[in-house]
């Protein structure tokens, strides 16, 4: 047994988290530490958000908010879409935490007694229109590598280059536009040039990560390693902890990256054993995976075990297994060019595991990987007609043929034997590569038992030997049955949410990677009911998450039907706000109608609403609704409701419930 601690890039708490975050650091990780757990290893796995620099202060000036309100509201956000998704941290901590504050200072004091921290006046643009210093993303230009204009003044948006931002071709200040110049100032500089030997040495030791870590990590100890300013002019984040140093806070990176071991201190802070994390960090045994995207690697495998070794006692990566990106249809997601896939606009609509599984599937491993909503329908559509399929069969023949009992298995043959040998060289080969980082091989492997499963079924005729030759098909039947337990098993960390299903449907927990291949249903076991776990998609089923771009316009045709003028005044009368549906209920005797219970922030309230032939409970659930709160409450089949929930009709049948966006939040006027 070992001990791992597995960390997920901290993302930036400036804004929601979409599908390239969750294919780059989240999933693969979740992946790796669900299986992990399955093999009874020591684990823990550890993140938080990243609050502070300048992403998160021109986040907050652009929505017109603190600093401090924008980390907090989005803080939450990402923290209840990753719970949704079934990220399985056990600590999720931030940067702003008094912790983080108290714990990045000392270790800035640290490193300046040892040396490795020196202060220099540099040359840094300032703005004379704005009146202060631009730090990184507030100067804008051209990037000196790839000539690409989309550079900023820590890094290349496009070629990933990290910047100096006095490097820059034509620098421009983000805020007014004009031409900034630079201008002396004081800051404390990591002297990372005194690391390069030790850097080249150990990464030396490590030529079994991942290709694209080496080649950065090459690309930057050829160029000769520089002192790098690890502090900032900004009025957020954590000050430097020094007299005459006001103004001053740590730079970013510097100090986030050390929110691993923040989130460690707190994690075992809240397990009542507040010096437990040192059994982690200070142990030279312990693993630390750490997942992340290909923009993160320099921070990675060349600042933070620095800093680490810097400090003495700490570990250092064990590996690294960067991620590259997912674009949709061919583009870089971007927040700005409005190209993104909000895991919360997601899941408003579908369930987590079959995008958990296409992303899997296609995880962008080795090379930038494309999402299409075409692919995703045909991944879903796989997945239910392979996976999905073989459990709700063997469910459905052993409910009709023997009900519902697990036959007993008197005359199993060559076939069944295969099979379950089948079942254990997969789980094996699945170890080998699941701990080898080839999640997308492991994905893919399982995938093909599952088929294995099919054949194997439809070979044996299960539906004919009914009539033929029971105790055959009850051997069919007890083995298939063992067969969808070890499926629920190999599946679990890819799909945990649909495999809990088909365990309360087999009456089996096991969460034991070596239970795989073994026959742990019992004959005689009452199994559950059989219940559909994957549903097929039709194709444009995606529409039903961009209601904007289905609106069409309908251009002169007449005199547009509306509805009598009301003031201005009047229409203020309406309370609207934003809710999120927590309880969906039947009510006795009505076909249309639900009774929900939806969160408004500060309160709860009941509503009544027709929406039973438009939408499942499932959709429903954990929805965001636009709420009119002060409409007269009435009883509607003797149930109080109190207010009414909006959606948009279009005529036909059709009903869709309005959308408050992505960043809304309970309680949130609508205006
Ligand atoms: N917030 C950074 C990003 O999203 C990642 C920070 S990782 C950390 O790119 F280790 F520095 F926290
Ligand atoms: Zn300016």
């Amino acid at each position: 047994m070992s001990k791992y601690l597995v960390t997920s890039a901290l993302p930036y708490a400036n804004g929601p988290s979409h599908l390239g975050h969750l294919a780059g650091a989240y999933l693969p990780a979740d992946i790796y530490v669900r299986f992990l757990r399955m093999c009874e290893e020591d684990v823990i796995y550890i993140c938080g958000t990243d609050e502070h620099g300048v992403p998160i202060t021109i986040k907050a000036e652009q929505m017109g908010i603190t600093p401090r309100e924008a980390v907090d509201r989005y803080h939450e956000i990402i923290r209840r879409d990753f719970e949704r998704f079934g990220i399985s941290f056990d600590n999720f901590s931030r940067t702003e935490s008094p912790e983080h504050y108290r714990f990045t200072q000392e270790v800035f004091l640290d490193l300046l007694e040892k040396g490795h921290i020196v202060e220099k006046s540099m040359k840094q643009f300032y703005c004379d229109k704005c009146n202060r210093f631009l730090p990184d993303r507030y100067v804008g230009g051209t990037c000196p590598e790839c000539g690409s204009s989309n550079a900023r003044g820590d890094q290349c948006e496009d070629c990933g280059t990290w910047l100096d931002a006095l490097d820059l071709l034509k620098p421009v200040c983000e805020i007014c536009g004009s031409t900034p110049v630079p201008r002396e100032t004081n800051h404390w500089f990591l002297r990372l040039d005194a690391f390069q030997e030790w850097l080249e040495e150990w990464l030396g030791h490590h030529d079994d990560w991942k290709n694209n870590v080496l080649n950065y990590c090459k690309g930057w100890l050829k160029n000769g390693l520089r002192e790098r300013a690890i502090t900032r002019d900004l009025n957020w984040g954590v000050p430097v902890p020094l007299d005459g140093a006001e103004g001053k806070v740590l730079y970013v990176w510097f100090e986030a990256l050390l929110g691993y071991v923040s989130s460690t201190k707190e994690l075992f802070a809240k397990r009542g054993n507040p010096e437990g994390w040192k059994d982690y960090w200070f142990d030279p045994e312990t693993r630390l995976v750490q997942f992340i995207g290909k923009d993160n690697i320099v921070f990675h495998a060349v600042i933070e075990p620095s800093v680490l070794h810097g400090l003495g006692d700490f570990i250092l990566p064990w590996n690294i297994p960067a991620n590259e990106y997912l674009n949709i249809n061919g583009k870089k997601f971007s927040t700005s060019r409005g190209t993104a896939i909000w895991i919360n606009d997601y899941l408003d609509h579908f369930p987590p595991d079959p995008m958990r599984y296409v992303l899997a599937i296609n995880a962008p491993e080795n090379r930038d990987t494309d999402f299409t909503w075409d692919n995703f329908r045909s991944r879903n559509n796989e997945l239910a007609d392979v996976f999905g399929n073989f459990i709700n069969r063997t469910m459905k023949f052993a409910q009709k043929t023997f009900g519902g009992i697990v036959p007993e298995s008197t005359d199993p043959g060559a076939p069944e034997r295969e099979l379950m040998k089948s079942v254990a060289v997969a789980r094996d080969e699945m170890e080998e590569l699941l701990r080898s980082f080839k999640l997308k091989a492991a994905c893919l492997r399982v995938m093909d038992l599952a088929r294995e499963g099919n054949r194997y079924f439809d070979q044996s005729q299960p539906w004919k030997t009914a009539r033929t030759d029971i105790d055959k098909c009850a051997a069919t039947i007890y083995c298939s049955i063992q067969f969808a337990d070890s499926l629920r098993i190999l599946f679990n960390p890819f799909i945990p949410h649909t495999c809990e299903k088909i365990g309360k449907m087999l009456g089996s927990s096991s969460l034991l990677w070596k239970d795989a291949g073994k026959e742990n249903i019992p004959s005689g076991w009452k199994l559950g009911e059989p219940e559909i776990l994957l549903e097929k998609l039709k194709e444009g089923f995606e529409k039903v998450m961009r209601s904007d771009e289905s609106a069409t316009a309908d251009e002169g045709a007449g005199e547009p039907e509306v509805k009598e003028t009301v003031s201005y005044d009047d229409f203020m009368k309406m309370d609207m706000k934003v809710g999120i549906v927590k309880e969906v209920h039947d009510i006795e005797g009505a076909d249309k109608l639900f009774r929900l219970m939806v969160d408004m922030g500060d309160h709860s309230r009941q509503l009544v609403a027709g929406m039973k032939p438009f939408y499942s409970k499932d959709e429903l659930t954990n929805r965001k609704v636009v709420v009119l709160m002060n409409l007269q409450p009435v009883k509607i089949m003797g149930v109080k409701s109190n207010g009414m929930v909006l959606a948009s009709d279009d005529g036909k049948g059709g009903v869709y419930l309005l959308q408050p966006a992505s960043d809304a939040c309970p309680g949130d006027s609508i205006r």
